[in-house]
């Protein structure tokens, strides 16, 4: 008998009830008897003992649901080992109940916070499997993770969207793409979408270089620039301040978010009329793309089989087409990011791209 808990936790992306079919599947199809039980609503639910037993029928028809069957939610890891109001030990309260339970292994699916957490379970004597969700796509360890690919064809669908009405009025329009510390998704989906100006965090611009690429475009006769700004994107200015700098000059802004920041410094610079569009959390919402139900159901069978040979402490992931183990210290706390000097943003410059920089 095979005994696995399952939870997921973070904010949620497409393909979360993929993976998680993908790993049950394949359990259920292995030779040994299998119960699974679902945590609910993340750590929360493996904190106080709140779950489910899921059977096959949980698993069926869910290939193709967002979201997550189990619910998730947010825990910080810095306050993980912070006892809750009632003065809990929440990092013994996982452990005790997943004994309790008489549990082989947990399979945990999340991004980056949730990794953290889970590399503490096993550092406590936990057995766990993690999967690698996020439409962030900055998970270290994996060169993909689920929810990003989705992610993308909604953000591209967005901008797509707003060609048509951008150049019908002649005006410049900002598609704001989730991303608050990576520019992944803005850097594809900005490609994807035929983006003139595309802003992520790692690349730290500067408003004049904007305002000079968005006039050099209506020299040349186009009526209408889009650019793709990610939530995190930064100036150079804001990037050089220190970080308790940063926080103090956020205490006073007074724009909702970086974009009407830059849509009223391009207004102001250029005479220009300027849009902004927030397609916010629908890029984590719907039906996962094709893509995403391959790929999370391909890792999860990966989690399946792992877990079936008794091996634990890995995130199932992906590096270089194959589906690879990595030790989960490997992937907690690091953050991958978009290199600068990398090929796609070489060739996105090539395009005519402008990354403000
Ligand atoms: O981590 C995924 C993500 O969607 C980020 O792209 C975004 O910045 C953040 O989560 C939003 O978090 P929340 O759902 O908690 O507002």
């Amino acid at each position: 008998m095979i005994r696995i808990g399952m939870l997921t936790s973070g904010g949620d992306c497409q393909a979360l009830n993929a993976a998680m079919r993908g790993v049950a599947k394949t359990l259920f199809n292995g030779k040994e008897q299998v119960e699974i039980y679902g945590f609910l609503d993340g750590y929360k639910g493996l904190i106080y003992g709140k779950f489910r037993m899921l059977t096959g029928f949980d698993f069926s028809g869910i290939l193709t649901k967002g979201g997550t069957i189990l619910g998730s939610s947010r825990m910080p890891f810095k306050l993980m080992r912070d006892p809750d109001e009632n003065g809990l030990n929440k990092v013994e309260a996982m452990k005790q109940n997943y004994h309790k339970l008489q549990l082989d292994c947990l399979v945990i699916l999340g991004g980056n916070g949730t990794h953290k957490t889970a590399n503490l379970l096993k550092e406590e004597g936990l057995n766990v499997i993690t999967l690698p969700k996020t439409i962030d796509n900055d998970l270290w360890g994996t060169d993909m993770t689920f929810g990003f690919q989705s992610a993308v064809n909604i953000a591209t669908d967005a901008i797509d969207n707003i060609h048509t009405t951008a150049a019908s009025h002649g005006r410049v329009f900002i598609v704001e793409v989730m991303g608050h510390k990576v520019g992944f998704l803005t850097l594809n989906a900005g490609m994807a979408g035929g983006a003139d100006v595309i802003l992520i965090p790692e690349i730290p611009y500067d408003i004049n270089k904007v305002v000079e690429a968005i006039k050099e475009r209506h020299d040349r006769g186009s009526r209408f620039t889009i650019l793709a700004v990610a939530e995190g994107a930064i100036s150079k200015e804001d990037a050089k301040l220190s970080k308790k700098e940063y926080k103090k000059k956020l205490e006073s802004y007074t724009y909702p978010s970086v974009s009407y920041e830059i849509a009223d410094q391009i207004a102001k610079k250029s005479g220009m009329e300027v849009r902004v569009t927030v397609p916010g959390h629908t890029q984590r919402g719907g039906t996962p793309c094709p893509y995403d139900r391959v790929f999370a159901s391909r890792l999860g069978s990966e989690a399946g089989k792992l877990i079936l040979k008794g091996e634990y402490g890995f995130m199932v992931g992906y590096k270089n087409r194959e589906i690879v183990k990595v030790p989960l210290e490997e992937v907690a706390g690091k953050l991958k990011m978009v290199d600068p000097n990398s090929s796609i943003v070489k060739e996105a410059k090539m395009l005519g791209i402008s990354f403000g920089d």
